[in-house]
C-alpha cells in the first residue's frame, strides 16, 4: 500500500498484516493487526516517526523509495513490532539521527544492535523543531514497556501514540469506524495495557491538558473522535467492576461442566451476569476482554494429580498477571479421591487484590447437597455485588 495522507505534509506508512493470526506466541489475533509509521515532513526536517515489523520491512522500504532525505527517527517503544525495521531506515538514511527515551536507546542497542552513535536521547517534555511543526515529547512509561513515550505534534495538535490506544485490527479503513474497532481495542487493552492500569491512569492523567486532534496509534485505525477512545480507557482503567461473573472452566467427565452449568442458571436468577469460557476452545482474548469487567471470577476445575487442571493453571497464570479489578474470586469442581485444587488456585493469584470467597468441591458428579452449596454460592455472589452497587 502507498503512504496515505493525513493532512499536509502528514502521511501514514506502514503495513497490514492481514493474516497475523498469533503475537508473541500468545495472543490471538483474530482480525490481524497493522504496524503504523508516519512521515511528518517540516519546513526544515522530516522525521519518520516509528518503524514496522520485521516481516514488513520490505513494505517500509518500498513506501519511502521517494524520500531522499531523513533527518530523524522517533522510536516511541523498543519492542520489535515498531523497531524492526529501524536497522533498514537507518542504514538508507546514514546521516539520520534515531531519537527515543533513555531506557529505549539501552533496548534497541540490546535487541537491534543498533550503533550507540547514531542514537540521541530526549527529555520528558521536550520540543523540537522541523520548522514549521514542532515535535514534544511525553514519557509514557509501561505502554506497553518501561521505556515507551508518545509524540505530541504541536500545531496539528496530533498524538502519535504508538502502542498506547492501539488496536490489533488490520482494515482499510484509515480512520476509526467506532462500531468496528471498540472490540479489538478492548481486547487490547485486555492483552497488552491491563496490567499496567495504574501507569495508564496516571498516563491519562498526563495527556488530559493536551488539546488532541486526532489519536494516530501504531497499531489499527487512527482516531478523529478522541474522546471515544480516551473514554474507553478510562472507563477499562478506573470504572468499578460491573455486576458480571467471569467463569473459566474446564471439565473432562462431566462433573465440572454439570456444576458450572447449574451456577450460571443460579446466577442469573439473582440478576448476574455470567460469561463462561470452556478454556478447551476459547480464544483467550474473549476471556481477558470479559476479565476487563467482572466483579467476581468463578473458576470452575477437575482435579488433575491432585491440582487443577492445567488448562485452568494456565488461565490462571494469566489473569493473575493480567491484574483484572475483579473484587472476588472463588473456585467449583470435582475430584475422585483427593484435592488441593482450591488451595493450589488461591495461591496462583497474588497480584489480584480479592477476597476469595469459600469454594464449592464435590466428590464425582454433583448431587443435591452440592447443588444446594452452588444455590448458595449465587446468593453470596449476588449479595456482594448488590453490597458494592454493582451494576
Ligand atoms: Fe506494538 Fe508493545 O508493541
Amino acid at each position: 500500500m502507498k503512504p496515505r495522507k493525513i493532512t499536509a505534509n502528514i502521511h501514514w506508512l506502514g503495513a497490514l498484516d492481514w493474516n497475523r493470526r498469533l503475537f508473541d506466541a500468545l495472543i490471538p489475533l483474530p482480525d490481524g493487526t497493522s504496524y503504523n509509521a508516519y512521515l511528518v515532513q517540516g519546513s526544515e526536517k522530516t522525521a519518520l516517526l516509528d518503524t514496522v515489523d520485521p516481516a514488513t520491512t520490505e513494505t517500509l522500504m518500498a513506501q519511502l523509495a521517494d524520500i531522499s532525505r531523513l533527518d530523524l527517527v522517533i522510536s516511541h517503544h523498543a519492542e520489535q513490532d515498531h523497531s524492526g525495521a529501524l536497522p533498514a531506515v537507518l542504514q538508507k538514511y546514514p546521516d539520520a539521527r534515531l531519537l527515543c527515551t533513555p531506557k529505549a536507546k539501552t533496548m534497541l542497542m540490546d535487541l537491534l544492535a543498533i550503533a550507540e552513535d547514531r542514537i540521541a536521547t530526549v527529555e520528558d517534555g521536550q520540543t523540537l523543531s522541523l520548522g514549521d511543526k514542532t515535535l514534544k515529547f511525553i514519557y509514557t512509561p509501561w505502554v506497553h514497556w518501561p521505556e515507551t513515550m508518545v509524540t505530541y505534534l504541536e500545531e496539528d495538535r496530533i498524538l502519535f501514540s504508538c502502542d498506547f490506544f492501539g488496536s490489533h485490527l488490520a482494515t482499510t479503513d484509515l480512520y476509526a469506524n467506532e462500531g468496528r474497532v471498540y472490540e479489538p481495542a478492548k481486547r487490547y487493552y485486555a492483552e497488552i495495557m491491563m496490567p499496567f492500569h495504574g501507569a495508564i491512569k496516571g498516563n491519562l492523567d498526563k495527556l488530559q491538558d493536551y488539546q488532541i486532534d486526532l489519536i494516530a496509534p501504531s497499531h489499527g485505525p487512527l482516531y478523529r473522535r478522541p474522546a471515544f477512545i480516551l473514554d474507553a480507557y478510562r472507563d477499562w482503567v478506573a470504572a468499578p467492576p460491573k455486576n458480571i461473573v467471569v467463569l473459566p472452566y474446564a471439565s473432562m467427565h462431566g462433573s465440572t461442566e454439570a456444576m458450572v452449568t447449574h451456577l450460571i442458571a443460579a446466577l442469573v436468577e439473582h440478576g448476574v451476569a455470567v460469561e463462561p469460557f470452556n478454556l478447551a476452545v476459547t480464544d483467550i482474548g474473549k476471556l481477558a476482554m470479559a476479565l476487563v469487567d467482572a466483579a467476581t471470577i468463578v473458576v470452575g476445575t477437575p482435579t488433575v494429580m491432585v491440582h487443577p487442571h492445567p488448562l485452568v493453571v494456565y488461565a490462571a497464570y494469566l489473569a493473575n498477571a493480567l491484574r483484572p479489578k475483579a473484587r472476588y474470586v472463588t473456585m467449583i469442581g470435582s475430584y475422585g479421591w483427593g484435592t488441593k485444587a482450591a488451595e493450589t488456585l488461591t495461591g496462583m493469584l497474588p497480584n489480584l487484590k480479592v477476597e476469595i470467597i469459600d469454594p464449592v468441591i464435590c466428590k464425582g458428579f454433583p448431587r443435591d447437597q452440592d447443588l444446594a452449596a452452588l444455590d448458595e454460592l449465587a446468593r453470596t455472589i449476588a449479595a456482594k455485588h448488590r453490597e458494592n452497587n454493582f451494576t
